[in-house]
């Protein structure tokens, strides 16, 4: 008998490790296993590209883009139109992470319907993977009708920026009694069908009820270690944003410091006729 080729005898080697897409059962799935997963904000093609390959779970185009990179004061007037062209850029720059598109202040509360036809642009003209909305119960029929209709929705409860005003700025929510109203809320939404629900400033002890009530994952900003999964703003996270951060937020790297020596170090090159060198002229 002829010996078999090699290749006959084992399967080819894959050219690139098989990637699987983030979807949102996995979520559920690393909750239930007690594993913690990480979600970063990520406005724009290599940011996105980077969070990715580091195995981000999930990148959020947050509103935060408001006054992350569109140099507003907060995120009450980023639009739907503003927002769509940074989603289709992080969608598309991304192998594995969930893409969650921020229903932006005024493009959902009015109605389920108002919620629908907002969260169809993110999925229709962005490639967006899911929403996120804000508020408690007043949101159920939103989340209900979107995730009836095959739009997973990720709630936000405690501390929502888009009612900064109502809610007399930004101010830790749920102590004392009103954190069962915290937990309440975040049950609702659950039954509702969502899928996951950011719990931002809120005491460590309310979120680990939540967390222990909910089936879902809670994704914490400003709410404690016993949150399934941590969120933040990558601008403060990795040190582009220069002004106070909150207390919630760890700095990783000093992004501004660098572009800012890198930055000085191209004019200083520039004027001195050091760049371009030879090796950068045809
Ligand atoms: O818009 C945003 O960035 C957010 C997160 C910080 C949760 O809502």
């Amino acid at each position: 008998m002829s010996e078999q080729s090699p290749s006959a005898a084992s399967p080819p080697e894959p050219l690139a490790p098989t990637l699987k897409r983030i979807r949102t059962p996995h979520l559920r799935e690393l909750k239930q296993r007690g594993e913690r997963f990480a979600v970063l904000t990520a406005y724009e093609q290599f940011a996105a590209q980077t969070f990715d390959e580091a195995g981000i779970e999930v990148l959020l185009v947050g509103d935060s883009a408001s006054n992350n990179v569109l140099a507003n004061q907060n995120s009450l007037p980023v639009t739907l139109d503003e927002l769509i062209p940074l989603t289709r850029a992080v969608a598309r720059s991304v192998r594995r992470a969930l893409v969650v598109a921020d229903l932006p202040f005024g493009t959902y509360q009015a109605s389920p319907e108002q919620a629908f036809h907002s969260a169809a642009r993110f999925m229709k003209e962005a490639g967006a993977h899911a929403v996120k909305l804000e508020g408690g119960h007043a949101m159920t029929p939103q989340v209900r009708l979107l995730t009836d209709t095959g739009i997973p929705v990720m709630a936000h409860v405690g501390f929502t920026p888009q009612s900064e005003h109502q809610l007399g700025g930004y101010r830790v929510q749920g102590r004392g009694t009103d954190g069962q109203r915290l937990v309440d809320e975040a049950l609702a939404l659950e039954a509702a069908g969502a899928f996951a629900i950011v719990l931002e400033m809120v005491p460590g002890e309310v979120a680990e009820k939540v967390t222990a009530a909910l089936r879902i994952p809670t994704i914490g900003i400003g709410a404690g270690v016993h949150c399934d999964a941590q969120v933040l703003v990558w601008q403060d996270a990795f040190g582009w944003r220069t002004d106070r951060l909150a207390r919630f937020v760890k700095q990783y790297a000093d992004v501004h410091g660098v572009l800012l020596d890198a930055a000085r170090t191209y004019a200083d090159e520039v004027r001195s006729g050091a760049f371009p060198g030879p090796e950068h002229t045809f």
